[in-house]
């Protein structure tokens, strides 16, 4: 069997609980390199997978391999863009985590460059490979929702900004906060379903409210705590925002806190149409209801790991050139979305998009 020869470029959190886990199952792959600028890092990958080849903290040193066929660019949103073109340019096909990266402006650059290279370039929105999103998205084409007219979504936790000081709430390295972190997998996942809905125009408003003085921001959860930098850092991102949306398909409303001074967490998508509704719970399962026969359905089924499925149908890209749903000429509409928020917060007034 052909096995498609990698490199993994960055290896903290996602790499380690997602891709590791998930690339060391495929039988036609080979792990190569294993890069981190830490090099504990990518040994301690090494260490629990001995079938990873070869450890580095060049990641120049992967391009240069002609062997090397794809690389999976894993770093924090600051380091998408340059790691990816490099690697385009290289010749490599590329999957590369979300959000695309800072700004709309460069994600078009990396489409392009996609297609001048002609390699494949995926982005990690991985919750279109999850059961209840393609079943939701199944559903919404073969009419069961009838006229879906209106999408509301709720992402909002109790006090958990992430790494507060640290690469996750400065802009300049993460282009936003909740809404770029968070918001990115919810505005994405409902465009897929609504069969990659059209912008129209749109209002959001962006609050940094919570830890405008980091020293006393008390935590209830904070993940990413390695990356945080309370005493010198800087904390110039979204913890709370709010908006509404206009598609050529169904408006969408929206709340979303990575802090809020309520201990309420809420991760739901709900989809309202005249002949059904859902709720989607974040990850995990939905309820449909019938308007007609107003029952309530909780499909069971084993929830596949969608991470898994991603990285699968990426191999088979880079093995066939066929462009699938993660491509990212298929994403770019979530990052245009993203900005335009951004640009109507900083306008503090509805845009056309
Ligand atoms: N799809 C998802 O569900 C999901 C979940 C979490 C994070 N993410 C995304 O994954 C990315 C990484 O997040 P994380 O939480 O794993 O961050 P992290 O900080 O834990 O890991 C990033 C790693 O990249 C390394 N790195 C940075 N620049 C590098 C370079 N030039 N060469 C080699 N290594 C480099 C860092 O040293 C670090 O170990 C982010 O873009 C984030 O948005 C996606």
């Amino acid at each position: 069997m052909k096995k498609t020869a990698i490199a993994i470029i960055g290896c903290g959190r996602i790499a380690q609980n997602a891709h590791f886990p998930a690339l060391t199952t495929l039988e036609n792959v080979r792990i190569k390199y294993a890069c981190d600028l830490i090099p504990e890092k990518a040994e301690a990958m090494k260490e629990k997978y001995p079938a990873i080849e070869q450890v580095i903290t060049d990641y120049k040193i992967a391009l240069d391999d002609p062997e090397v066929e794809a690389v999976f660019v894993l770093t924090p949103n600051y380091a998408h863009y340059t790691v990816t073109m490099d690697s385009l340019r290289a010749g490599k096909h590329v999957m590369c985590e979300k959000p695309i990266t800072v700004n709309y402006q460069l994600s078009n650059e990396m489409a392009e460059e996609a297609k001048k290279q002609n390699r494949i370039l995926n982005i990690g929105v991985c919750n279109r490979y999850h059961k209840s999103v393609e079943k939701l998205e199944e559903m919404y084409r073969t009419g069961k929702f009838g006229n879906l007219y209106h999408v509301y979504c709720s992402f909002r936790s109790f006090r958990s900004i992430p790494g507060l000081g640290g690469a996750f709430t400065t802009k300049a390295q993460s282009g936003g906060g909740v809404l770029i972190d968070w918001g990115v997998h919810f505005f994405d996942l409902i465009l897929y379903i609504l069969g990659g809905a059209k912008l129209k125009s749109l209002t959001c408003d962006t609050y940094c409210e919570m830890a405008k003085d980091m020293k006393s921001y008390k935590y209830h959860g904070m993940w990413a705590e390695d990356t945080k930098d309370i005493e010198n850092g800087v904390n110039d991102v979204d913890d709370f925002i709010t908006g509404y949306i206009r598609t050529d398909k169904a408006s969408i409303s929206f709340n979303g806190a990575w802090a809020q001074n309520l201990d309420k967490d809420e991760m739901f998508v709900d989809f309202l149409g005249d002949k059904g509704g859902a709720r989607l719970n974040y990850g995990n399962f939905f309820e449909f209801c019938s308007g007609e026969t107003l029952e309530t359905e909780n499909p069971e089924y084993d929830i596949p790991n969608m991470y898994l499925r991603e990285d699968e149908d990426f191999i088979h890209s880079v093995e066939t050139g066929e462009k699938n749903r993660n491509h990212i000429e298929n994403v770019l509409e979530s990052a245009k979305l993203l900005d335009s928020l951004y640009k109507s917060a900083e306008l503090r007034r509805e845009i056309e998009v």
